[in-house]
């Protein structure tokens, strides 16, 4: 090797790690939080940051479409004509980081500690997004090009449901048209252990308010022979699970489709540690339906969750009062192929059914997503499995993931295109929870493996 040899772009990446932690570092600095409008600016500083970065790494046509709320990212590389294109989504949107007292550092001032970056967005998603974006940079830097076209979508309401992204993906479907898409948005089962996650639950989601007597009363004048709406909201929400676990809902099971005895050999052959799924859940013991092990109750089983329950009094101190209204906000995470809108309508009917008497029940659908399945034998997994194991020397084992990626679902349905779930998280990472975290070397790996993607995907796709 000469001394002036030009770098490969995985030989670039390597060079270039400071540089690239340092810009992720930047990223998350941005509290891009877009459930709160008072963060609404922010979302859009964070935009702005990515089109800066995607132009600075070599894509064209950059540009950023406001939305109804906050705006998508877009931006392309189409250098390789008569190549495959690939269309690249991510999101720069992030939880919010409450409850802020229980980080041990602060949620939006980066932290290096053991290994790890610490901070909102680190793993979801910022941290996993970059890499896509780091990987187009290190073939620009290295002065090659990619041997496929690049389409790259970010959009900042992943974590709202996404409620703006589906218009504006129809409205540019010709524009967007690609051979598959990549997602860098889920988890690997352990570290250095990639995997391909084939399967990804939706999502219904729903607000219930009950309300009993049409004002606040006294608890001693009218407590027993009137309808309490907290206790009726709780006995309701204590009907919608059997003694097995499973959902009551008329109706719920009825599109899910079985395990097959493959499959489930197939969940049961990836590693799964469950001392550590319980140390990451801090919970004593696992629950959940009867027959099923706690990976195929989160993969491939659905469920239902209340998120939060309020109403009377919730002050310090006592106060005696028969309330006149009670909330709840209740999640049920679906498998194919459950429709999200059927589920939703099933819920509420099956509720307004165990309503007592004298209270009334509305339910308002707060946002939801379709569960998404993607065929094992995909060719570009063959590319995706080939770059795992370049860059973490192991071959990937295939998931069912429990979190909801609703868009996977729409690329399926809008554009036909199939999603390559090419994630560097891990279950610890504390998504949507204090101290999220990032580990530094699959964020370096990362960007290895999305370069050996694209390398090896047209001989896949050919
Ligand atoms: N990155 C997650 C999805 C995820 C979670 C993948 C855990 C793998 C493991 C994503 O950002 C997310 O949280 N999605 C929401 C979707 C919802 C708001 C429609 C979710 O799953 O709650
Ligand atoms: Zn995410």
């Amino acid at each position: 090797m000469t001394p002036t040899a030009t770098p490969t772009p995985i030989e670039h990446a390597r060079r270039d790690r400071d540089a690239a932690l340092a810009r992720l570092q930047d990223f998350v600095r941005i509290p891009s939080v877009s459930t709160d409008p008072a963060h609404a600016a922010d979302v859009a500083r964070a935009a702005e940051w990515l089109a800066d970065r995607l132009r600075a790494a070599g894509a064209q046509a950059v540009r950023v479409d406001p939305t109804a709320r906050h705006p998508i990212v877009y931006g392309e590389w189409l250098g390789a004509p008569g190549a495959p294109t690939v269309l690249v989504y991510g999101h720069y949107d992030v939880q919010p980081p409450d409850p802020v007292e229980l980080w041990a550092t602060p949620p939006f001032e980066p932290t290096l500690k053991d290994g790890a970056l610490y901070a909102r967005g680190a793993s979801d998603d910022k941290g996993q997004a970059l890499t896509h974006v780091e990987a187009l940079a290190a073939y620009t830097a290295a002065d090659r090009t990619p041997p496929v076209n690049l389409k790259y979508v970010f959009e900042g309401e992943e974590e709202i449901g996404s409620p703006n992204l589906e218009a504006w993906v129809r409205a540019h479907a010709a524009d967007l048209a690609a051979d598959v898409a990549v997602i860098s948005d889920t988890a690997m089962v352990a570290p250095g252990q990639p995997s391909i996650v084939y399967a990804l639950r939706g999502l219904s989601y729903l607000e219930v308010e009950v309300t009993g007597p049409p004002r606040d009363l006294h608890s001693g004048q009218f407590g027993g022979a009137v309808r309490n709406p907290i206790n009726a909201l709780c006995a309701m929400i204590a009907q919608l699970h059997d003694a097995d676990g499973r959902v009551t809902i008329p109706g719920f099971y009825d599109p899910v489709r079985p395990l097959d005895d493959a499959e489930r050999a197939s969940l049961a052959a990836a590693p799964f540690d469950a001392g550590a799924f319980r140390r990451a859940a801090g919970a004593a013991g696992s629950w959940g339906e009867a027959g099923y092990s706690a990976v195929e109750r989160m993969g491939a089983r659905p469920t239902l969750d209340a998120n939060g329950i309020w109403g009377g009094f919730t002050g310090p101190g006592a106060k005696t009062v028969l309330p006149s209204k009670a909330f709840a906000k209740l999640s049920m995470r679906l498998v194919p192929d459950q429709d999200s809108d059927t589920v939703a309508a099933q819920c509420a009917a099956h509720l307004r059914s165990l309503a007592p008497e004298g209270i009334q029940v509305e339910v308002r659908n707060l946002h939801g997503g379709q569960p998404a399945m993607i065929d094992r034998a995909h060719p570009a997994l063959r590319a995706a499995a080939r770059a795992y194991e370049a860059a973490f020397g192991r071959a990937p084992v295939f998931t069912r993931e429990g979190g909801s990626i609703p868009v996977v679902a729409l690329l399926g349905e809008a554009l036909g295109l199939s999603s390559v779930m090419l994630g560097f998280g891990l279950p610890d990472d504390n998504l949507h929870a204090p101290n999220e975290k990032f580990e530094v070397e699959h964020f370096h790996k990362g960007i290895e493996t999305v370069i050996a993607f694209l390398d090896a995907l047209p001989e896949a796709l050919a």
